[in-house]
């Protein structure tokens, strides 16, 4: 019994030292070369990851979430500047009631940490929230404001939260709010183009995604940046969100570095 443990303790110190050493080479590789302006999170797979641990699908949001805040630490660490995070699409409305409910609460939560934190702070991070925010309640949707009013003035990090999110209604959206500006004479049809169009996206004015990563295995959009990502890298992963590791992260960044970007040309 004794020896057992005690193989088990030199496997887990060997494993522990073997990836500081991993992570370390990582960083230094990702240190050479330029990192992503902006990546995109869909954060997948917070219930299969709670059912394979035995624990309940709120259990696995409330990891998720947790995740979500270390992952972001590790943004600022390496000067990835804009993160745009999927956390509630439009079809997650379609969830039973409880959950969304939990999520909900969860956001809530999230966004009154905002007002508090001393690391929104330290990093300069301006909030940023987009969808269909009349889908969510009055005391949501006046925190949402209050956290989005507190960073206004920040430019060094950003962060998008995209919640009752959906790309085709964002497209949807602002074709309705070119329709009005053309009918109240602010601009002219012939104006419209590729520029202009994105000025009336809940994104305006924000550089597209660089990199956009989903975890879980999954391997789509499921409407997430639609018009943005026209030119992103896509870089999809086994893991389930809630177990993301630094060394997952690192590799993403590495691969996106090491791809050749050519825009169509
Ligand atoms: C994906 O896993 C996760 C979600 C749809 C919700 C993620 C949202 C949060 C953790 C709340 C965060 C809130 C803010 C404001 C940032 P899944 O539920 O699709 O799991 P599965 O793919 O295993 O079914
Ligand atoms: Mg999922």
């Amino acid at each position: 019994m004794k020896w057992k443990g005690i193989v088990a303790y030199l496997k887990e110190s060997a494993y522990a030292i073997v990836y500081r050493q991993y992570e370390k080479r990582l960083q230094n590789q990702i240190n050479c070369t330029e990192v992503p302006e902006h990546v995109g999170l869909i954060l997948d797979g917070n219930r299969r990851w709670a059912r394979d641990m035995g624990l309940s699908v709120n259990d696995g949001h409330k990891y998720g979430f947790e995740k979500l805040k270390e992952v972001l630490r590790w943004c600022w660490q390496l000067g990835i500047h804009t993160v745009t995070v999927y956390a509630l699409s439009t079809e997650n409305f379609k969830r039973p009631t409880q959950e969304v409910n939990e999520l909900l609460k969860l956001a809530e939560s999230g966004f009154k940490d905002v007002l508090n934190s001393k690391e929104v702070v330290e990093n300069e991070v301006k909030i940023t929230v987009l969808g269909r925010l009349d889908l969510l309640s009055e005391p949501l949707r006046s925190t949402i404001a209050e956290a989005a009013s507190k960073t206004k003035d920040y430019s060094k990090n950003k962060l998008n939260v995209a919640i009752a999110y959906g790309g085709r209604a964002e497209i949807v959206d602002a074709t309705k709010k070119i329709v009005e500006s053309v009918m109240n004479g602010t601009i002219r049809k012939d104006e419209i183009n590729e520029g202009t169009f994105s000025k009336f996206l809940y994104t305006a004015g924000q550089k597209d995604p660089d990199l956009i990563i989903r975890t879980s295995g999954e391997e789509r959009l499921s409407g997430f940046l639609l018009w943005q990502s026209a030119y992103s890298e896509f870089y999809f992963l086994d893991v389930y969100w809630p177990e993301l590791r630094r060394i997952d992260f690192l590799r993403a960044i590495r691969t996106y570095q090491r791809r050749k970007r050519r825009f169509g040309e």
